[in-house]
């Protein structure tokens, strides 16, 4: 599969989105916001895939953010559609991605960058990794849902402090501060990512995906996430992978998942 502004590559089971303007260090523009949305929807309908790594191409940036050039002459009519875009074209997509999908920061991780890594399951950081919503400093506000997955995940007091002063916090801070879930070298980002990527395909990729789908509904609106477990949960027994699962750990063996 090609597109213009990222490689996509799908290896045993795990599809890797590198996106790819390093000269622009991987800022989002529109096109490579809508090359994401179709490679995420393509990865989403494989049935092959079952976990997906994005990340950024050169060894400087992950995404240095939207692409401020572009945006810079916005109407308020086009910034809506830019943040809304933003919203369901893209984050809202990834968080609730039915497959695990991996954040491997590998350097500048600023603005709509961290807020694309934010939407993702898991971020895993390289240590010359820097992460910051800078937008304050450009007048204006997050608006890929920055606002609000920064104090899910680190809480509000941190996540106004990030977003009020903008400055930057380096990949130990971020590792303190549960902002990334793990940090290593850079020649060591993507084998890590693919071994946690291992572990999850061990696993029932229909229990995963009930999973997302009970842990996100915590953090939506008029949603009662525990309704949902109990749900999503019961539903878990009427699956293939159940039975497998548990008569395979009953007579003492590895799982074979079939997925249904
Ligand atoms: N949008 C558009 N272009 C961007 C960009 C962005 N968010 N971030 C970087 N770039 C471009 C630069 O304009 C430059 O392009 P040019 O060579 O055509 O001038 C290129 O990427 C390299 O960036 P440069 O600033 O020269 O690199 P640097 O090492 O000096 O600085 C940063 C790196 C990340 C500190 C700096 O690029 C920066 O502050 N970027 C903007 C970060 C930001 O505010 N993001 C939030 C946007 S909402």
């Amino acid at each position: 599969m090609t597109f213009n502004n990222l490689i996509y590559h799908l290896d045993q089971g795990v599809t890797t989105i590198t996106i790819n303007r390093p000269d622009k260090l991987n800022a989002l523009n529109y096109d490579t916001v809508m090359d994401l949305n179709a490679a995420i929807t393509a990865a989403q309908k494989d049935v092959t895939c079952k976990v997906i790594i994005i990340t950024g191409s050169g060894e400087k940036a992950f995404v240095a953010g939207a692409d401020i050039k572009e945006f810079s002459e916005y109407s308020m009519a086009q910034a809506r559609g830019l943040a809304q875009r933003g919203h369901s074209e893209l984050c809202d997509l990834i968080e609730q991605s039915t497959k695990p999908v991996i954040a491997a920061v590998n350097g500048f991780c600023l603005g709509g960058g961290l807020e694309l890594a934010m939407s993702c399951h898991i971020r895993v950081a390289s240590e010359n990794a820097k992460m910051a919503l800078p937008e304050v400093s450009l007048g204006v506000i997050p608006g890929y849902g920055g606002t609000q997955r920064l104090p899910q995940l680190i809480g509000k007091g941190r996540a106004f402090e990030m977003i009020m002063t903008g400055g930057m916090v380096d990949a130990q801070k971020a590792l303190a501060m549960g902002l990334v879930n793990h940090v290593v070298e850079q020649e060591s980002l993507m084998p890590l990512c693919h071994s946690i990527a291992e572990k999850m395909m061990g696993n029932s990729s229909l229990a995963i995906a009930s999973a997302i789908k009970a842990i996100n509904a915590n953090y939506q609106d008029g949603v009662n996430g525990y309704q949902v477990e109990i749900d999503a949960f019961s539903e878990c027994f009427n699956t293939n992978d159940f039975k497998e699962g548990t008569s395979a750990f009953i007579n003492k063996r590895k799982a074979n998942f079939p997925g249904n």
